[in-house]
């Protein structure tokens, strides 16, 4: 069962070198964090999401990690994120942090000490082949880096070695089993990082390549799955309160697992591509490729069909909605801003739709303000990814806001197009992409039937109708399209419309079983 405050939770994803600088060097902090949990709060957000900020070289920009119990010296010191978790939890905000148990940054001392020749405490904390010319098996694998005899896998990047928790099945004498003294030891370690952040007031993790962990896993992830069960068993007795959202990208399996939400992201043909950029139409993929043509459901008269959204969701949901949540999202710190195709109009619809929808979503800093995709050179290994991490845009005054460093000194470039959108020029419009944003979390919060748990059941779906789903009593209509589009639906549908609008972007008029929405419209209806 999923915790229980996670039942009417927005979050809030911080990438933390790009929020708020508060010490004037051209770096986002923790402080600077803090400075904003008002803003947050206003935003209806109650929970975070914060990126790796440990010590690490960041040649992947912090998921590579050289001290899972130290923060990093460039956002501030341990004390400062204890402090960030109290004042956050006094303005009822709770605090995820990034776990990322599946590799290490090559720089962790206990890769340093598994480099070693002579047996010790680390040697096998990592997976390593048993000779300098053996290689590993079809899994990337690094040679002729270390003084002992043998060669390393990969997890992802070059920098980033695979944590040892095992084989599945193992096909090679230098494989050991998942629950192997070795593979334990390690899932020991990770408990322990855990633990030290949960008792400091953290309230759980985001999980990086959930899925990771076991290799040569079955189809079901058996082995990855057993040990994410033994650390539930873990949390369950030591922080029932904890909360657990991986990066699996497979619902079925990670809730089953024992995570508490599972992240609504890549999945070709079917996710989020296809309500806000169709990435990987005609062979694209998310990973970058953006010349495909777009056929995304919120890009007006672009003929998107959000069967081809629902004909993936609605099995998963259906199959999981009795064990924890999707989580949609606007974007993240690896995909791009949808503010790259969409207009702020079609933003709204996007975002009123996810944010009407079961499970727990997640907004992206600055996704609330339409902030666009950068072309910008790669930095600290976020290559196409970069142009979505760079500094969140406040206000007109320097550097937008962010930080009162020189230019040159910044992080990384902010937005200097004329109309960079910024949150003070979008305060005191009411129609505007923040102001909207606004209200519809606020009326998430309000209604109970728009929250995690509330059943979702499609009214009608077709091609060339208004997109109709109903959350307990009430009826969310939308339309995307330039032009009005009416539905007649029968009385036995209509009957539960008593057609008090609680939230409206466009027009949308219910008369007896008439229902007709206006170019580019969304309605909650109760
Ligand atoms: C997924 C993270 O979101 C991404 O930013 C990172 O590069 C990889 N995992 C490796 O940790």
């Amino acid at each position: 069962m999923a915790a229980e405050w996670l039942k009417d939770t927005v979050f809030y994803e911080i990438y933390p070198q790009s929020f708020k600088d508060s010490n004037g060097d051209g770096i986002g902090d923790i402080n600077g964090i803090i400075q904003k949990l008002d803003y947050i709060r206003s935003l209806g957000c109650n929970a975070l999401w914060i990126n790796p900020c440990y010590d690490s070289p960041f040649r992947d920009a912090g998921y590579d990690v050289r001290d899972y119990k130290k923060v990093s010296p460039r956002y501030g010191t341990n004390e400062d994120l204890y402090h960030l978790f109290d004042e956050a939890h006094r303005k009822g905000i709770r605090v995820l942090l990034d776990l990322v148990p599946g590799h290490t940054s090559e720089e962790h001392p206990w890769f340093r000490e598994s480099q070693k020749v002579e047996k010790n405490e680390y040697t096998d904390r990592f997976i390593w082949t048993d000779f300098c010319f053996q290689a590993a098996d079809g899994f990337p694998y690094i040679g002729g880096e270390s003084e002992r005899s043998a060669c390393y896998i990969l997890n992802f990047f070059k920098c980033q070695p695979a944590l040892n928790y095992g084989f599945y099945r193992i096909t090679e004498p230098w494989q050991k089993s998942f629950r192997d003294a070795s593979a334990m030891t390690t899932r020991e370690a990770i408990k322990d990082v855990m633990r030290f952040w949960l008792s400091h007031g953290c309230d759980g993790f985001r999980v990086d390549m959930a899925a990771s962990l076991v290799k040569n896993d079955d189809e079901k992830k058996s082995g990855t799955s057993e040990i994410w069960h033994d650390i539930r068993r873990m949390l369950n007795l030591e922080f029932p309160d904890a909360a657990m959202v991986s990066e699996w990208n497979d619902p079925s399996l990670a809730l089953r697992a024992g995570f508490d939400m599972d992240f609504y992201l890549n999945e070709p043909g079917g996710g989020y591509s296809t309500l806000m950029r169709d990435y990987y139409n005609n062979g694209g993929s998310i990973h970058g490729d953006r010349s495909c043509e777009d056929h995304s459901y919120f890009k007006k008269d672009a003929g998107g069909n959000i069967n081809r959204f629902l004909g993936q969701y609605l099995s998963r949901y259906e199959d999981t909605k009795n064990l924890g949540y999707i989580s949609l999202l606007t974007c993240n710190h690896d995909t791009i801003r949808p503010g790259y195709s969409l207009d702020s109009t079609e933003l709204k619809l996007a975002y009123a739709f996810l944010f009407t929808m079961p499970g727990v979503p997640f907004l992206y800093y600055g996704d609330e303000i339409g902030m666009k995709y950068l072309e910008i050179p790669t930095k600290e290994g976020g290559y196409f990814r970069t142009g979505s991490r760079t500094p969140m845009q406040w206000n007109e005054s320097v550097n937008l806001g962010f930080s009162e460093a020189d230019n040159a000194d910044l992080y990384l470039p902010v937005d200097n197009s004329e109309n960079a959108p910024t949150v003070e020029s979008q305060e005191s419009d009411p129609d505007s992409l923040l102001n909207t944003v606004r209200s519809i979390i606020a009326l998430r919060h309000q209604e109970h039937d728009l929250q995690a748990d509330a059943p979702l059941q499609i009214v009608c779906s077709e091609a060339g109708q208004p997109f109709i789903y109903r959350r307990g009593s009430l009826i969310c209509i939308v339309n995307p399209e330039g032009r009005e589009l009416e539905i007649a639906l029968p009385y036995d549908v209509t009957k539960h419309i008593h057609g008090e609008t609680q939230f409206s972007i466009g027009e949308v008029s219910v008369k007896n079983e008439i229902i007709r929405a206006g170019a580019q419209s969304f309605a909650v209806i109760r």
